[in-house]
């Protein structure tokens, strides 16, 4: 069994379908820990009712930004945690952090990276024009959102879509996604060389790809 650290600041909805997938078997995993930033997440009162502790952990009680993150790592190791998700964890994360779980860090964006890192990435979507958007797991690196790419699922965009209805139709994807990239990683079926995450599964498999049909 894989034992998770989830870090997540608000909602906690794909912290909700990590468990669940635990739950019905799906992923052979654990969530040992939810550390969050933000005392009022709705993400803890979900730990908890699944019976997981959840820390709160803020900057503003570290003399630094990388004491902050140092603190986090420990309390991870503490813990016994093999692979960290960032789940709607809305705060870059520091080297003290990514060099105590090299490519051991996953993160889930709502855009298909490398276009619309950073914040609002369905807005930036919209706001574009673009007709296909989407959502990436990713492992986290120095950089923002730059990280070599585990996962990735297209999601139509529509002309009349605002920043609120394109995230709801990608948070369906987002809440498919995740599981089976966390999955990948706990069969031992994901390697990295350099920026390319090699997955040892069918490409097609399981993978959330939405496209027009082809033809007249
Ligand atoms: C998700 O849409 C996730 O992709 C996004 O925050 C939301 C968290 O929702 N993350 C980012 O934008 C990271 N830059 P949740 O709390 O319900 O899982």
């Amino acid at each position: 069994m894989l034992k998770l650290g989830v870090l997540a600041s608000g909602r906690g909805s794909n912290l909700q379908a990590i468990m669940d997938s635990i739950k019905t078997g799906y992923l052979p995993a654990s969530v040992e820990v939810l550390v969050t930033d933000n005392p009022g997440a709705y993400a803890i009162r979900r730990a908890e009712d699944n019976g997981i502790p959840a820390v709160v952990m803020q900057p503003s009680d570290h003399p630094s930004h990388d004491a902050y993150y140092s603190a986090v790592a420990e309390e991870l190791k503490r813990r016994g945690v093999e692979l960290v998700i960032l789940a709607g964890f809305m705060r870059i994360v520091r080297k003290p952090l990514i060099d105590a779980f090299r490519m051991r860090i996953m993160n889930i964006h709502p855009a298909l990276l490398p276009s619309f890192p950073g914040l609002h990435g369905q807005r930036q979507a919209v706001d574009y024009g673009v007709k296909i958007s989407g959502c990436t797991v990713h492992f986290v690196d120095e950089g923002m959102d730059t990280g070599p790419v585990i996962i990735q699922a297209a999601v139509p965009v529509h002309h009349d879509d605002t920043e609120e209805s394109l995230s709801q139709r990608i948070l369906k994807y987002e809440h498919r996604i995740y599981p089976y990239a966390i999955r990948l990683f706990a069969e031992g079926r994901l390697s990295v060389e350099g920026r390319i995450v090699k997955v040892d599964a069918p490409a097609e498999r399981d993978v959330a790809v939405v496209n027009p049909p082809l033809g007249d």
